[in-house]
């Protein structure tokens, strides 16, 4: 397993849709999704889709186990969503490339799921509370969707000048560190 860098936004490749695993799930997949899990708990994060660590293709993972609980990874593998409630609800999101930004973002409460996991077969879940808002929020990354894009254009610009900012800064601080 390996750590892998996290893109940040505004990056143009967090923008890109990610295309599907074709045939079966491969020792190949499985490399990437054990790196993705430990870049996730280094981070720290809940979730995280491939995109981020730089691989455009439809896979996620995740663990929503509480802190002092065993940990619970799980893994997503061309997801999709087959149902989603009328029902919305909102819920304070944040994101590992987008850091430091947290907003209100309204979704389907309930949603039903299709998708392969880490051995390759397929599953029917429902999800609902936490779940239901992570796995949203990383579908959407595989579509080059940031939770930035569900608010008010004002609040996305002020949040993209306060992430260009910070990137500023940083590469400014690397400079100074000579
Ligand atoms: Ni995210």
């Amino acid at each position: 397993m390996a750590l892998r860098p996290i893109l940040i936004a505004p990056d143009p490749r967090l923008k890109q849709k990610s295309a599907p695993v074709e045939g079966p799930v491969t020792d190949a997949h499985r490399a990437l999704m054990d790196d993705m899990l430990e870049t996730m708990y280094a981070a720290p994060g809940i979730g995280l889709a491939a995109i981020q660590v730089g691989e455009p293709v439809r896979i996620i993972v995740m663990d929503l186990a509480r802190e002092g609980e065993p940990p619970a990874p799980r893994y997503f593998v061309n997801p999709q969503i087959l149902w989603a409630s009328e029902e919305t609800q909102p819920y304070e999101e944040g994101c590992l490339s987008v850091p430091e930004i947290f907003d209100e973002v309204e979704r389907p409460a309930r949603v039903k799921l299709r998708y392969r996991n880490y051995s390759g077969d397929e599953v029917e879940e429902d999800a609902e509370g936490l779940f239901a808002v992570c796995i949203q929020h990383e579908m959407d990354h595989l579509e080059g969707v940031l939770f930035l894009d569900h608010l008010s254009r004002l609040k996305r610009e002020s949040a993209l000048r306060k992430l260009k900012k910070a990137k500023k800064d940083a590469a400014e601080t690397l400079q100074h560190r000579l």
